[in-house]
């Protein structure tokens, strides 16, 4: 057996790996930047804001998309559309970003916490209808990583209690559910488009719905109370007393950058996919190890990370997640424990217990703390020759760290 570069052996990426850089980069788009700068028409629904609503709303098949400053705060929007406020639950996944949970913070009302599938990592939605109580007014399921949560499930639990669901597609645009883009299965679907996502413009997000009412909402709490598509000092019947609204306005050079990206969202969540099946049929025959599963109801899988987990029962004394990270990590290869608790214990997670519920948790502490492992995107855009090498790397270390006593 070669010996780990950990340990001063031969690294299996001997030059570092032919990663795609992120975001992309395309020469048209400067172009069109310079010309957004030369209008001076940075702000306020600009001629390429309304452009990308349009366009982002005919390819997921929403009837309106409003951008947004960012995918918190289209969460936090979602929820004020749908008259979500203090004393209400919302029911949300042990492990997402802490934004999903933050959100709800924001809105007075108290995030109740759910276990994730130990196959798609996703909220279980086994365990759901435990954690509703007369309170609960929503549920935010996290389409997280490479897998999609089971959205008839959830939407038929959803139907049973009258509960709105606020899909959190912060990771997955690109993702068609049952032919269906994701976000557009429940009320509202919410977009992040911060720097490192399969749309990335920086900072900014959106929010999608096929629903008249909450669209014409969603445009006036993000927009100070305009009316969605008006211009500034532009002629708008005012806001409803009590809509408290705010400016989470994006600017235009946000969207120039999106409108780029967009046009090859398809071809690049095509190739993430095929890369990453690709990947998980080598992965999978590894012992110790296995791939985040792919939701059995994706028909096109979008791939923000991809997500291996260990089985730290089944590796040597003294090797835990960490050694084969590290050993990973000298063979070339930049996997990461990612965020590396379930959300409510993430070190950037400042909600007082009392202000929160666990109702399950197991399967995030165990799976979260001990086993998950994390490739950015930028790895599932390589040639194949290249994932070979990913995949020689974890035979390799898997070699060297699992035991096949438990
Ligand atoms: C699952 C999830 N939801 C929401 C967000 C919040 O998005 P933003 O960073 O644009 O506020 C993120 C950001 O990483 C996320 O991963």
């Amino acid at each position: 057996m070669l010996k780990l570069a950990v340990d001063g052996g031969p690294k299996v990426f001997e030059t570092p790996a032919p990663i795609a850089e992120w975001p992309p980069i395309y020469p048209e788009t400067g172009k069109k930047l310079l010309d957004v700068y030369n209008s001076r028409r940075w702000s306020f629904y600009g001629p390429e804001e309304t452009l990308f609503n349009r366009e982002f709303a005919e390819f997921t098949g929403a009837d309106t998309s409003i951008m947004m400053a960012n995918g918190t705060v289209t969460l936090e929007m979602a929820m004020q559309a749908l008259d979500i406020g203090s004393g209400d639950e919302v029911i949300v996944p042990a492990h997402t970003w802490l934004a999903t949970g933050e959100a709800v913070v924001y809105r007075g009302a108290v995030p109740v916490i759910v276990d994730i599938d130990p196959e798609t990592l996703c909220i279980d939605p086994a365990k759901i209808e435990e954690a509703i109580t007369p309170k609960t007014k929503a549920i935010i399921p996290v389409h997280l990583f490479g897998s999609f949560a089971d959205m008839e499930a959830i939407m038929a639990i959803a139907e049973k209690y009258q509960l709105k669901v606020i899909e959190d597609c912060a990771h997955s645009p690109g993702g068609f559910w049952r032919g269906k883009h994701v976000g557009t299965i429940g009320d509202v679907g919410s977009f992040s488009f911060q720097q490192s996502k399969c749309l990335a413009s920086g900072e900014g997000g959106a929010c999608i719905t096929n629903n008249e009412d909450i669209a014409e909402t969603l445009g006036r709490l993000s927009h100070i109370g305009y009316q969605f598509g008006a211009k500034q000092g532009q002629k708008c019947t005012p806001p409803p007393l009590g809509l408290i609204c705010h400016n989470y306005r994006v600017t235009d050079f946000q969207a120039v950058i999106l409108r780029d990206q967009l046009k090859h969202l398809r071809e690049d969540s095509l190739l993430r996919e095929r890369n990453a099946e690709y990947l998980r049929k080598k992965l999978d025959a590894i012992p110790g190890i296995r791939v985040q599963a792919r939701s059995k109801d994706a028909t096109l899988q979008s791939y923000y990370v991809f997500a291996i987990m260990v089985d730290h029962n089944r590796l040597k004394p003294g090797i835990t997640r960490t050694e084969v990270i590290a050993a990973l990590n000298a063979e070339g290869v930049m996997v990461e424990a990612g965020w590396g608790f379930p959300m409510y214990r993430q070190i950037l997670w400042t909600v007082p217990e009392e202000k929160y519920r666990i109702s399950s948790n197991a399967v995030a502490e165990d799976i979260v703390i001990n086993q998950l492992m994390q490739m950015s995107l930028s790895w599932l855009m390589m040639p194949e020759s290249e994932l070979d090498k990913i995949a020689e790397a974890f035979e390799k270390v898997m070699g060297h760290y699992y035991s096949e006593e438990k």
